[in-house]
């Protein structure tokens, strides 16, 4: 992991190989940095005079300096406003360029006031971020040094500031996690692997963890959930995460994630092209466990259950076949239409689980769950929808604090007509038609009252398409939402 740090000082004072300064658009030089331009011969404010640096948004400008402060200047355009989201968003690239260039250690200056810190800490993390696992080492000449630090430099170092250094460590470590179990391949990332990583944490943090296998979920009735791992010879894992900061018997938040590592579709097989990325499946699981390992380094004072179903989406011949019909934990039989559809599976059963076990205040999952949300919003927005308004709005507003964007669409009970059975109580798939919406209705038969919200992020937890602050692979999506969503309600 990357190391975090805040430090007090000025820009122009700080020794580091690469200083990033964040500017809104403009001409004139802002105030403070009078002496950090003539560390680069005034090239700085020549540079925002001519106009060849107009600070707008994703634009960077490369400097270089003499003396004993930075060696580089890397300026980061925001644009007309200095929002919390336009400094995250422009420490997200400079941690980016920094890691790029192979600079080893690289700061920011940050004048904007503890509020925005976590956001400019946590930000260069995720895009400094980089998963070189199963690369060959190259030549010690033709290495690159990975981006170790990454220090906000900032007029003062109160209190205020060094809560935000805290929470940011944490929100990176979650982030870490999810995007390196998001990256890892079918074959390494295994529902086993998964189960270890939740132990692991477990023990870690202090934490309780179950994790159940094929036998114990048999046991209990969790028939559709099983249905899905039918037919992989991998042990499917269940896993609950407890994490215990508020007071004995106050009802949890429930965090559930759709842990597929790896979604071939099953008989509904789906086409070879492009397939490999369905190794991205486990997202929502990951997102889950991220954000229990974020939550439980923060201590919020809250209790939170997380709880992931993992498994792979195989075809062979003791696979569920399109027509089968299965009794759900919660004792409705569910028609399986297409073997494709299988996270609405796997989630209905972990979440009439969790719902009547934990009776949660509230419940949210998120699942890779739709192409269909792919379409609507591409890599940009999450899709949210509930039965819960009260919650929904809650994951919205903690979508903008966490600058992981979302969208609301409906899932109104006009929409359950698509998923009705000839046979069985429901049935997985709809027609053509709203297919996000059409599978949240189908989770909503599981819920069993509690308040609910489903975060789709089958658009927004791995991108297909350079997104400027972060490049292609996992982004680290819903982790930091969780983290807001469960931090305001322990307030
Ligand atoms: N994991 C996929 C969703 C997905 C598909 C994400 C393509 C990103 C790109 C999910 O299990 C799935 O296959 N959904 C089907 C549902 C359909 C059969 C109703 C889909 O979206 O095509
Ligand atoms: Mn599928
Ligand atoms: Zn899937």
């Amino acid at each position: 992991m990357i190391a975090l740090s805040v430090r007090a000082g000025s820009p122009a004072a700080f020794r580091v190989p690469l200083l990033a300064v964040v500017l809104p658009s403009g001409k004139w030089l802002p105030r403070g940095l009078g002496a950090l331009d003539r560390l680069t011969g005034g090239t700085l404010s020549r540079a925002l005079r001519a106009g060849d640096f107009k600070g707008n948004r994703d634009e960077t400008l490369l400097l270089y300096a003499r003396g004993r402060g930075p060696e580089r200047v890397l300026l980061v355009g925001i644009g007309p406003a200095t929002t919390p989201a336009a400094l995250s968003r422009a420490a997200t690239l400079a941690g980016r360029r920094a890691s790029a260039m192979g600079v080893g250690r690289a700061a920011i200056w940050h004048p904007q006031g503890a509020a925005s810190l976590e956001h400019v800490l946590a930000g260069g993390a995720l895009g400094a971020w980089e998963y070189r696992e199963l690369r060959s080492t190259p030549k010690p000449a033709e290495r690159k040094k990975p981006l170790a630090s990454w220090t906000a430099v900032t007029p003062k170092v109160d209190a205020e500031a060094r809560a935000a250094l805290r929470a940011a460590r944490a929100v990176a470590e979650g982030q870490n996690l999810a995007r390196t179990l998001a990256v890892m391949p079918g074959n390494l990332c295994t529902p086993e692997f998964i189960a270890k990583t939740a132990r692991d944490m477990a023990r870690r943090l202090g934490m309780t963890c179950t994790v159940r296998g094929r036998k114990e979920m048999t046991a209990l009735g969790m028939n559709s959930f099983l249905a899905v791992a039918q037919g992989t010879p991998q042990d499917p894992k269940f896993v609950l995460l407890e994490y215990r900061g508020g007071k004995q018997g106050d009802a949890p938040v429930a965090l559930v994630g759709k842990g597929i590592c790896f979604d071939t579709g099953g008989i509904s097989l789906k086409p070879a092209d492009r397939m490999e990325w369905m190794k991205f499946d486990m997202c929502g699981a990951a997102g889950v466990l991220g954000a229990m390992e974020a939550i439980a380094r923060l201590r919020l004072p809250i209790n939170v259950v997380g709880a992931v179903g993992a498994t792979t989406n195989m075809p062979s011949g003791t696979a569920v076949k399109p027509g089968d019909v299965v009794r759900a934990y919660n004792g409705k039989t569910i028609e399986v239409a297409n073997t494709d559809a299988e996270g609405r599976l796997v989630l209905a059963d972990l979440l009439s689980y969790v719902a009547r076990n934990y009776k949660p205040q509230a419940m949210v999952d998120a699942a890779t769950l739709t192409g269909a949300v792919v379409i609507a919003l591409g890599n940009i927005a999450t899709g949210v929808l509930g039965t819960d308004q009260g919650v929904v709005d809650e994951v919205l507003a903690a979508s903008k604090r966490a600058n992981e964007p979302a969208w609301q669409l409906p899932a109104w009970p006009e929409y359950r007509e698509q998923m009705k059975s000839d046979v069985a109580d429901i049935r997985n798939i709809g027609n053509r038609s709203a297919g996000v919406i059409t599978a949240t209705v189908f989770l909503a038969d599981f819920i069993e009252g509690a308040p609910w919200a489903h975060l789709d992020i089958a658009g927004t937890a791995y991108t297909e398409t350079d997104l400027t602050a972060l490049g292609r692979g996992p982004t680290g999506v819903p982790v930091r939402t969780f983290v807001e969503f469960v931090r305001e309600r322990a307030r």
